[in-house]
Formats: structure tokens, C-alpha cells, sequence
């Protein structure tokens, strides 16, 4: 796409709203920067939209749901996320997820809201709702990330419960797997690991989330990409949002979601952004065949995309009353 012309594209929602885009190119900024597509703005909103990362499909109805009666994206995303973080058959968020080798549940999230803040939590345990509390962290602190015990005795302060999050069926499927130790994170089944979860709402700003347990049986005090801005998750309310899943070490090695978003204020549609990003990964050498990273986007026209290495990756998505779930496409077709 070339940046200094004037482009206007027309795209269809889901419902078929039609929506243009106005990207003004360096016509409309400074020669040589980028601010002008930050520019980039949809002549009509799309209705409201949330998406989430696999089969996630309960929490994006809620999120969706809540979208429709006019609830904010941050509102609407962080309640659509505490859904499966009370599901105890979840293993991979919240109570019921699989824990560290020496059987600790430690728990990642992180939330951006449309004005670009950002609140994160790394590493805490005995919390069900760890996005609500990155969003506290957000708001209530002056701080952007706290770890551990402090993000956990602030937690108490602010009227979390303290709650067992190893539950019988995940103590005991730790038990199983120390019989081996075997460290060998299974493509979609360990490494199925993250609920990230976008919205935009009725006044047509963006918010995004991801809750995650991190990789089954990591090492204690291991943390991935889920909670760190920029490679679990990025929003840019003028251009669009990305969240990743999968190996959190390769997403942040290549700062993911913030190149996803990067790319789309480029002139990238949200698939072809999600695609370039796991190329990056893929030039790496051949260790992805091991491995699974996917993304999911969305842009300010309520444009989605996604994409990841391996097979097996869903994205939800819930716009005009309608839920689907959209089979992601995939690098490694051999
Ligand atoms: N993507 C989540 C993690 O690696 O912890």
C-alpha cells in the first residue's frame, strides 16, 4: 500500500454495515513519520465486537453480550475473562490451572484500556480474578506492574478473596506428571495457555486483556509474554489491538502484539499483520516446528484476523448478537 496516497478502503462488517477507512498518509503529518496513520479512523464505528484467543467461547458471549447493552470495552472484556477464570476445567487460567513443577498456581494478566493505560500482575498466587486485579493495579496504583506477594497482599486490600487455585483434578494431574518430569510443552495442549480477549466498544474504543496460568509445569517464578505490554498485548485506540498465545518466550523475543499493532498502522489489514508477526517467528530457524504461537487483531474499522504456526488454533468472535468461531488459519501446512 502506498502510505503517501490518499486511501480509502470500504469494509463489511460482520452484519454488512459498511464502514470506510481514511488513512491520510504523510499528507496529513509530518514527512517521515508514521503519526498520520495513527490517523486512521472509521468514517462509520462498527457495532460492537469482542474476540478471544481458542475456544473461549462462554467468556466472549459475555463480553459480547455486555458490549450490546452498552457497557464499556474495559468493563465488558474484564468480566468476559472472569468467566473462564472461575472454571475450575479450564487448566490453563485461573483456579484449576496447571501449576508450576513444584505445584505452585501462578497466575499472569495484564489489561490496556482506550486512553493507552496499562496495569499488569506477574506470578500470583491464591487470586481467582488476576485481570480484575490488573486493572486495579491500573487504576488504583500509581505503579503499572506489581509481582508476586506485594500483587497479592494488594489484592486483599482492594477485596479479593484468597482462594485455593491447585483444585483435586489439577494436584492430580501435577502428581502424574512428576512421575516423569518431563518438560516438553505439548503443541495446543500445555502451551494452550492464554485467554486474551479484545473489544471495541458502542462509542468505538478499543480495550484489550489476557489472563493466563503460563506454560504447565514451568519452572517456579517463570514468566511468559502475557503480561508484559507489547507482547502479550498492545492497544492503540487510534489503530487497533493484538493479543498473542502460545510460546510466551518466542512472543517475547519479537515483542508480538506491539509489531502486530505496528503493522497495522502501516496499512496492514489485521490478517496480514497477524501473518507478518509469525513470520518473524518462523525466520528464526526450525525450532517452531516445536512450538505454537498464534495472534489474534482487530482493527478501529472492526476488521479481525488471525493467525498462528501450528494447526488447531480458534478465535472467537461475538458482533450484532451473533457468536462465531473462526478456525484460524496456520503457518506449518507440511
Ligand atoms: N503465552 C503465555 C505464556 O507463555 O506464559
Amino acid at each position: 500500500m502506498n502510505r503517501r496516497k490518499f486511501i480509502q478502503n470500504t469494509v463489511l462488517t460482520g452484519t454488512g454495515i459498511v464502514a470506510g477507512t481514511v488513512a491520510l498518509g504523510c499528507e496529513g503529518g509530518k514527512e517521515g513519520s508514521n503519526d498520520a496513520f495513527a490517523k486512521t479512523q472509521p468514517l462509520i464505528k462498527p457495532s460492537p465486537i469482542s474476540i478471544s484467543t481458542w475456544n473461549t467461547s462462554s467468556a466472549n458471549n459475555a463480553s459480547g453480550k455486555l458490549l450490546e447493552q452498552g457497557n464499556s470495552a474495559l468493563d465488558a472484556i474484564i468480566s468476559g475473562v472472569a468467566v473462564e477464570e472461575a472454571n475450575e476445567e479450564n487448566t490453563t487460567v485461573g483456579i484449576g490451572a496447571t501449576p508450576d513443577r513444584e505445584g505452585n498456581v501462578t497466575l499472569d494478566a495484564c489489561v490496556m484500556s482506550p486512553d493507552g493505560d496499562y496495569g499488569a500482575v506477574l506470578a500470583v498466587e491464591n487470586i481467582v480474578h488476576v485481570a480484575a486485579l490488573a486493572r486495579k493495579v491500573m487504576e488504583e496504583t500509581p505503579h503499572v506492574i506489581m509481582a508476586s506477594k506485594g500483587a497479592e497482599e494488594f489484592a486483599y486490600s482492594q477485596g479479593f478473596k484468597k482462594e485455593k487455585l491447585l483444585t483435586p483434578a489439577s494436584e492430580k494431574a501435577w502428581k502424574e506428571w512428576l512421575k516423569t518430569s518431563d518438560y516438553k510443552p505439548e503443541i495446543n495442549i500445555e502451551n494452550h495457555d492464554t485467554i486474551g480477549m479484545l473489544a471495541i466498544d458502542d462509542k468505538g474504543d478499543i480495550a484489550g486483556v489476557c489472563t493466563t496460568s503460563g506454560l504447565g509445569y514451568k519452572m517456579k517464578g517463570r514468566v511468559g509474554d502475557s503480561p508484559i505490554i507489547g507482547s502479550g498485548l498492545f492497544v492503540d485506540n487510534e489503530v487497533g489491538a493484538a493479543v498473542a498465545t502460545g510460546m510466551g518466550e518466542e512472543v517475547l523475543k519479537t515483542v508480538g502484539s506491539f509489531l502486530v499493532v505496528e503493522l497495522m498502522r502501516n496499512g496492514m489489514n489485521p490478517q496480514e499483520a497477524c501473518e507478518e508477526a509469525i513470520h518473524r517467528i518462523i525466520k528464526k530457524g526450525d525450532r517452531y516446528k516445536n512450538f505454537q504461537v498464534a495472534y489474534i487483531a482487530i482493527n478501529k474499522a472492526g476488521e479481525t484476523g488471525s493467525y498462528a504456526i501450528h494447526d488447531g488454533f480458534t478465535m472467537m468472535k461475538h458482533q450484532d448478537g451473533k457468536p462465531e468461531v473462526i478456525v484460524s488459519d496456520y503457518y506449518n501446512k507440511i
